[in-house]
């Protein structure tokens, strides 16, 4: 069935998700205030609107993919979407945005007599290319089955977490494990090279052990082990380090605010920052091994905090060898 969908924000990622709803063959009308990225949806088929309140009015579905959650609340209340959809619209957003803020957008959609689904993604430019991004949707069932259709012409799968908010906090959660996970795995490989273990004998071991993860397997931050991760190319992204700080940041915010103690969380916030704010700023997140790398060879002096002195004898030590785990 043809649903007459607006698009709004044609970016890196929406600019191709657009794409792919018209091969499905929905009607797609467009809108982003860059031109470069309007005239580059128009070329794959989606109608050019004058504006994101001319195409919401015209739209029987709004999809968002926005930087941020100012965006979505500026665009749905001040700019006005919510005033010139059609009463009962559905309201889909596909941005990543923190919880709170996603919240607040189902509520004014509601309150306004439209229906919302909050729907982040997983899976990066070549997922939204190749329409195998993952999406976790947050929001009631009946409003879960009227986007399901459109969703999977996207991506390739489909979750409904719960209600609304759910989505982006599956979001968070996942992408803080993953970068808690990258820096576990980046930290070792650093270590091991210290101790005269190679990257080989280490991934050869882990990734047959406990310490086995997406971050080592898949993604592996130095080159060899896994010909395909961005450490082969000089860290080309894959998943940009300024993203993974955009959601550890609001994974820390989403903490703060529920009085959760995150400890690693937070610190992977703190890293990840400084790492997008200088030599990460155009590289995979799994770069990040460089500037450990870097720190650990400038000596304890350089490291955040100074706190990495010389590690002295524990008193409490016993010599009974730990379980494997
Ligand atoms: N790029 C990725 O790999 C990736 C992966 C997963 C999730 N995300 C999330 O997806 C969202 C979009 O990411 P992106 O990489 O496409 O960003 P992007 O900056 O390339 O695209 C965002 C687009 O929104 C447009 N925009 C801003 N205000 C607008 C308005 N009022 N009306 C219409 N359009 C407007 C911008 O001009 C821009 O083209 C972000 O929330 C990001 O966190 C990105």
């Amino acid at each position: 069935m043809t649903t007459t969908v607006a698009f709004l924000g044609l970016g890196h990622m929406g600019g191709p998700m657009a794409a792919n709803l018209v091969k499905a063959g929905h009607s797609v009308l467009g809108y982003d205030p860059v031109p470069e990225a309007l005239a580059a949806a128009a070329g794959a088929g989606v109608e050019p609107a004058a504006s994101a309140t001319a195409a919401a009015a015209e739209a029987e579905v709004v999809l968002t993919m926005l930087p941020a959650g100012r965006q979505v609340l500026a665009l749905y209340g001040e700019g006005g979407l919510l005033a010139a959809a059609r009463p009962g619209t559905l309201f889909v957003d596909c941005s990543t945005i923190d919880v709170a803020d996603s919240r607040a957008a189902h509520r004014a959609a509601v309150g306004a007599g439209h229906r919302a689904l909050d729907a982040p993604v997983s899976g990066g430019v070549t997922g939204a290319e190749a329409a195998t991004l993952t999406f976790m949707a947050g929001g009631g069932e009946a409003e879960f089955a009227a986007a399901e259709p459109l969703l999977a012409a996207m991506g390739r799968k489909v979750v409904h977490c719960g209600g609304a908010g759910a989505g982006q906090a599956a979001k968070i959660c996942n992408n803080m494990i993953l970068g808690i996970s990258m820096i576990a795995v980046s930290e070792a490989f650093v270590l091991a090279d210290s101790l005269g273990l190679s990257d080989r004998a280490l991934f050869d071991v882990a990734s047959a052990a406990s310490g086995q993860c997406w971050a080592l397997t898949v993604n592996c931050p130095v080159p060899g082990p896994v010909p395909g991760s961005p450490a082969n190319r000089d860290y080309r992204p894959g998943f940009a380090a300024p993203l993974m700080a955009k959601d550890l940041g609001l994974a820390a915010d989403a903490a703060r605010a529920g009085g959760v103690d995150t400890e690693l969380g937070l610190r992977a916030a703190a890293l990840y920052a400084a790492y997008a704010e200088g030599e990460g700023a155009d590289r995979d997140f799994s770069g990040i091994v460089r500037s450990i790398r870097a720190r650990s060879a400038a000596g304890p002096a350089r490291r955040p905090g100074g706190q990495a002195g010389p590690v002295q004898p524990d008193p409490q030590h016993h010599d009974e060898k730990d379980e494997l785990t």
